[in-house]
């Protein structure tokens, strides 16, 4: 099945998110303090204005659906997942800024050592993306018509 036009909106931004996280993960084990603290911080940018579109679609959805959200996918789950990631994004900012101002005879080792504050930001972001593409966005799919959802799918669309 193919599809609608939120979900793929949702799914391709996903997509750049990863990107641009994997732009910094590069940066960040060569060494790169400052490219990977850019390319952090655009994934910040992305992800950030993402999330305001991701909110407000949540409460529209909440006031037009007949029934709960899925299992799995409540509107207060999602919103948390995502104080989460600022939280974790955060924290993954100051071990890269960290690492950048170690001496650079111990900077590896300490990028070793800091690696896991990054794939934990990682490892969520992926797990909140399955959680949408998997639950959130096929109930919001069919609990809003086409016309009130194509607004938001082009705005996800720039994110
Ligand atoms: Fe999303
Ligand atoms: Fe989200």
């Amino acid at each position: 099945m193919s599809l609608t036009d939120i979900e793929a909106a949702n799914l391709g931004a996903h997509a750049r998110f990863i990107e641009t996280l994997e732009d910094a993960l590069v940066a960040f084990t060569a060494l790169d303090g400052e490219a990977a603290l850019r390319s952090w911080a655009e994934l910040a940018r992305r992800i950030g204005a993402h999330q305001v579109v991701e909110e407000e679609l949540l409460g529209v959805v909440a006031t037009h659906e007949g029934t709960a959200p899925p299992r799995g996918g409540a509107t207060a789950l999602v919103i948390a997942e995502h104080r989460q990631l600022d939280k974790l994004h955060a924290l993954a900012t100051q071990r890269i800024e960290l690492v950048h101002a170690a001496p650079i005879e111990s900077r590896r080792l300490a990028m070793v050592r800091g690696l896991d504050d990054l794939l934990r930001f990682r490892h969520l972001l992926e797990h909140h993306g399955l959680r949408e593409e998997r639950i959130v966005y096929p109930h919001v799919a069919v609990a809003l018509p086409h016309e009130l959802r194509a607004g938001f799918a082009e705005r996800l669309a720039r994110t």
